[in-house]
């Protein structure tokens, strides 16, 4: 099976996780792109959705699927989106879609994040992927050194204005051994927006995607 075919397998699976008549927060990228299929089937049973970017939203709307402004809410019950790696703490490298600050802030809402991948997501150490930091334009000279200085190698991602007016940068030949202090850290730079790090905030429940079929993982049941 193709790497999409698993990706898709695990968007569908999610629907499991829908309570009827719920608001559901709904990710960006690839993997989301089928899952906004799969709710599409169901959009009479789910009261709407809230989504974190603009590109969701488009495809969510091109479904007939409703979708409220975050900012009327102060909670959600579950969150689905996909990560660029998670290690087996459910802890996460995100943003290859540059929408890292909005998933973080429906994330932090929500009462279950639901991560959906395909096998390939699943690592021992993140770091591998080049991690996403989303910052404010004028502090790329000063943010670029602090992270040269704990030994990652900064990239500006050409041609990409987060949603939010900002800029990515791409940290190459991190081995993030301790993810949390590593979030924390990054974030504590000045001009940093939000870095893409769910280490604070992990997941709650893992499908995967395999050729064998969906498996499902709970947070502290490796
Ligand atoms: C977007 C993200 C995505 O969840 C992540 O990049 C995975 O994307 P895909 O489903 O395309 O593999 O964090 O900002």
């Amino acid at each position: 099976m193709t790497l999409n075919q698993l990706k898709k397998q695990a968007a569908w699976a999610a629907l499991d996780y829908i309570p009827p008549g719920s608001i559901v927060g709904v990710g960006t990228g690839t993997t989301i792109f089928y899952f906004i299929e799969a709710l599409s089937t169901i959009k009479n049973l789910i009261y709407g959705t809230v989504s974190s970017s603009n590109h969701s939203t488009l495809l969510l709307k091109k479904q007939g699927i409703r979708v409220f402004n975050l900012k009327n809410f102060s909670s959600i019950t579950n969150y689905f989106d996909s990560a660029d790696e998670i290690n087996n703490r459910m802890q996460m490298i995100k943003g290859g879609g540059a929408a890292l600050t909005r998933e973080k802030i429906i994330a932090a809402m929500a009462k279950n994040f639901i991560c959906i991948i395909d096998k390939s997501k699943k690592v021992d150490i993140l770091g591998n992927f080049p991690l996403p930091i989303e910052i404010i334009p004028m502090a790329i000279s000063y943010i670029s050194q602090e992270i040269i200085k704990i030994g990652g190698k900064p990239k500006y991602r050409k041609n990409v204005i987060t949603d939010n007016g900002n800029i990515i940068i791409d940290v190459y030949d991190l081995c993030i051994e301790d993810p949390l202090l590593m979030e924390k850290k990054i974030n504590s730079l000045p001009g940093v927006v939000t870095v893409g790090l769910f280490a604070e905030r992990s997941a709650d429940i893992l499908l995967v995607g395999t050729p064998k079929g969906i498996k499902t993982i709970k947070k502290n049941n490796f």
